[in-house]
């Protein structure tokens, strides 16, 4: 079990320096947010997520995990450095890499000893190797480092599961010192023979890029399959069930909506698409992913249109802000280009989430939010479904009828039967069902 200091308190960061603690290491999660770490010091979490909470203060109470943001000491005292910055889009669509590129100059500057640099974050192909050029440069003369590369798999909403249930645990390393820390590091998972992929640092690099291009292509393909189907008057259900039933396609990922969002899929199929421009191959259908999305989360707003013409002075209520369900996570929503466009033709919006409305209010603080469902459509023109929450699935449909100003519904998560919400009165939009009725079928 190794002592272990992870750069970067977000998401992953945390999770993964919480679950590496679990495993019986000695972990401090570090951040150059101060609030972040006070928060964390005081017992709270900066983010929503189920159940880290608890593993947060089951190993802080053990000793293994502490929160700090004095980074050059805890560079000095640890074996091992996880880097777990974010790397957001630049305007070009590469991954920004400043934050990671600060921390292995930090790194370079109070290397002591030798030291594994394990880099968590999404990173391009070649950044190990730049990082460890970054942290020659700074390095004083004697001390030595190994740069290893561990992408982080994990989804938000099921992120500790997933930390401590992985499908595969990639490690990209070329010594065996590299092999053998990150097998004591994983001791437990070893232990339960999750599968782990070693390979080079490179490879490691480009496992994250293919696997989170190929999901975003898997949901932007039924997106498309979907808005086939609003033409042709066919279920996109039954097609993504049926499709599923075929052990080759599996039904994962086969669910139609308003577009993926969030903090990887958008940025990393964007960087996939960089890196192959940089190598000099034009990867046509990894940037026609991003391109069918954008148009995806257009649509949303188009069918709002098609439903009401003119919404300038018109109240919508949106329901849901995160961008999937269990995340107060907003990043890349779907909700956000909608908002930006109701606000555009000057509509009213309320809105309700049950966890994202503070991440929210950061962005919007001009939106009405509220704390009940039911308050929240009062005196609505419409309302739009933008996540997959469970507790939107079983709404008092004509209890929401009556309070609304007029009973319009674009469903862009498909919670809802259509011929059901129209039976109720509703006009209703939704997602590769809109001309579907099982009245024909
Ligand atoms: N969020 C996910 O579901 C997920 C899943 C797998 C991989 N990833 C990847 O993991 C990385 C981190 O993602 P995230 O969602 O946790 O990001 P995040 O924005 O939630 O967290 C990043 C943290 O790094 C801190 N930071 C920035 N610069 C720093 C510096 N110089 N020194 C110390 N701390 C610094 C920020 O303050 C922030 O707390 C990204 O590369 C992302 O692509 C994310």
């Amino acid at each position: 079990m190794k002592k272990i200091a992870v750069i970067g308190t977000g998401y992953v960061g945390l999770v993964s320096g919480t679950g590496l603690a679990d495993f019986g290491n000695e972990v401090t999660c570090l951040d150059i947010d101060e609030e972040k770490i006070e928060i964390l010091k005081d017992g709270e979490l900066p983010i929503w997520e189920p159940g880290l909470l608890e593993l947060v203060q089951k190993n802080v109470k053990s000793g293994r995990l502490s929160f700090s943001t004095e980074i050059p000491q805890e560079i000095q005292d640890a074996e091992v450095i996880f880097i777990a910055v974010g790397t957001p889009s630049a305007d070009n669509g590469e991954a920004d890499l400043s934050a990671v590129y600060q921390v292995a100059r930090t790194i370079g500057h109070n290397l002591n000893g030798h030291k594994f640099i394990v880099t968590k974050s999404t990173v391009p192909v070649g950044t190990g190797k730049k990082v460890r050029e970054i942290i020659e440069e700074e390095a004083a003369p004697g001390s030595s480092f190994e740069v290893i590369s561990n992408p982080e798999f994990l989804r938000e909403g099921s992120a500790v599961y997933d930390f401590m249930h992985p499908d595969r645990v990639v490690i990209g390393t070329e010594t065996e010192d590299g092999h053998e820390v990150m097998q004591d590091i994983y001791r437990p998972l070893y232990l339960i023979e999750t599968p782990f992929v070693f390979t080079n640092v490179p490879t490691a690099e480009l496992i994250k890029y293919a696997s989170n291009a190929f999901l975003a292509t898997k949901v932007t393909f039924i997106n498309e399959i979907a808005n086939i189907c609003d033409g042709v008057g066919a279920d996109v259900h039954m097609v993504a069930k049926t499709m599923g039933m075929d052990g080759r396609i599996s039904p994962k990922f086969l669910h139609p909506g308003p577009g993926y969002g969030g903090s990887c899929f958008p940025k990393d199929v964007k960087a996939l698409h960089a890196i192959a421009r940089e190598a000099g191959y034009d990867a046509q259908l990894i940037d026609a992913v991003t391109r069918v999305n954008e148009a995806q989360k257009s649509r949303m707003f188009t069918k709002l249109q098609k439903m009401m013409p003119e919404l300038g002075g018109k109240t919508v209520t949106l329901l849901g802000l995160a961008f999937k369900q269990r995340t107060d996570d907003v990043r890349e929503s779907p909700a956000l280009p909608i908002i930006d466009k109701l606000k555009e033709v000057g509509a009213t919006i309320r809105t309700f989430d049950p966890v994202a409305m503070d991440s929210m209010k950061k962005r919007h603080p001009d939106l009405d939010y509220f704390e009940d469902i039911y308050e929240s459509v009062r005196d609505a023109d419409a309302v739009m479904i933008l996540t997959e929450w469970n507790e939107f699935r079983g709404l008092d449909l004509q209890k929401m009828k009556t309070l609304m100003r007029q009973p319009n519904m674009v469903d862009a998560r498909n919670l809802y039967d259509p011929d059901t919400v129209r039976k109720t009165g509703f006009k209703y939009a939704c997602v590769g069902r809109e001309t579907y009725s099982e009245e024909l079928a």
